[in-house]
């Protein structure tokens, strides 16, 4: 039984547009609420809707915490790539928010394993997550969890595909070389469990795999497709991104 909400923008700028009215809602009635955050091409006119919004007095930030879904393994905060940077950058520079309260996995962390056990547990203690804001991987990834023969469920380290640093090479110069190789992500058990996710897509190069992430079998090669099965998911597409459905 597929639980999703489906809907089609016209253009990647309403999706964003859409995907903040979801967003507004939640801070408008829960002013300690918990976003879970994405990086990525994709969300960026989500991230300055909500900017306009902010600066209208719509949406007030000082109350809200963040959680990021992901961090390049190996990459500082400062370093420009790192998602660290890209969030400040593109949202919490330019809203009300405490940046105390904003969090992301740490690339540095000595001891992954223990730190991906706190990330967890830091979640947890901010009472878990209201919306979760998903890109997708022409691989059906989301946050890193790529294909695997397993859904995995918590935070933890993970190696790149090829298919995913090629993707991401636009932003290290064209320069594959330079793309770390692996990553800190969210488990698809974390995302699952957030009250309400948000994908958004766009793009005709999108097309392809959100026909198979929600409407083939859920399948952990295709791990958005265990999105099918969470009750509160809304999933919002440009019309090219919506091209093969
Ligand atoms: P993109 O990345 O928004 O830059 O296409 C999406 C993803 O890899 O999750």
């Amino acid at each position: 039984m597929i639980h999703n909400q489906i809907i089609i923008a016209k253009t990647p700028e309403s999706a964003g547009r859409c995907a903040a009215q979801h967003f507004r809602a939640l801070m408008q009635t829960k002013p300690y609420c918990v976003l879970g955050l994405a990086t990525g091409s994709t969300p960026i006119p989500l991230y300055r809707e909500l900017i306009a919004m902010n600066q209208r007095g719509e949406i007030d930030f000082s109350t809200v915490r963040t959680v990021n879904l992901d961090e390049y393994k190996g990459l500082s905060p400062e370093h420009e790539q790192s998602y660290r940077y890209f969030m400040n950058d593109n949202l919490f520079n330019h809203v009300n928010i405490n940046k105390a309260n904003t969090f992301v996995p740490n690339g540095l962390a000595a001891d992954v394993g223990a730190f991906c056990l706190e990330y967890e547990k830091k979640i947890e203690e901010l009472g878990g997550i209201d919306i979760q804001l998903l890109g997708i991987g022409h691989d059906g990834h989301i946050g890193f969890n790529e294909p695997d023969s397993f859904f995995p469920k918590i935070t933890h380290e993970t190696q790149l595909t090829e298919m995913t640093r090629e993707a991401n090479k636009r932003f290290f110069d064209g320069d594959i070389g330079k793309v770390p190789t692996a990553a800190i992500t969210m488990g698809i058990g974390t995302v699952m469990a957030a009250r309400k996710v948000i994908l958004i897509a766009t793009g005709k190069d999108k097309a392809e795999i959100v026909k198979k992430s929600f409407f083939g079998p859920v399948d952990p090669q295709v791990p958005a497709s265990i999105l099918q099965l969470h009750k509160n998911c809304v999933v919002i597409l440009d019309e090219e991104a919506a091209g093969a459905l």
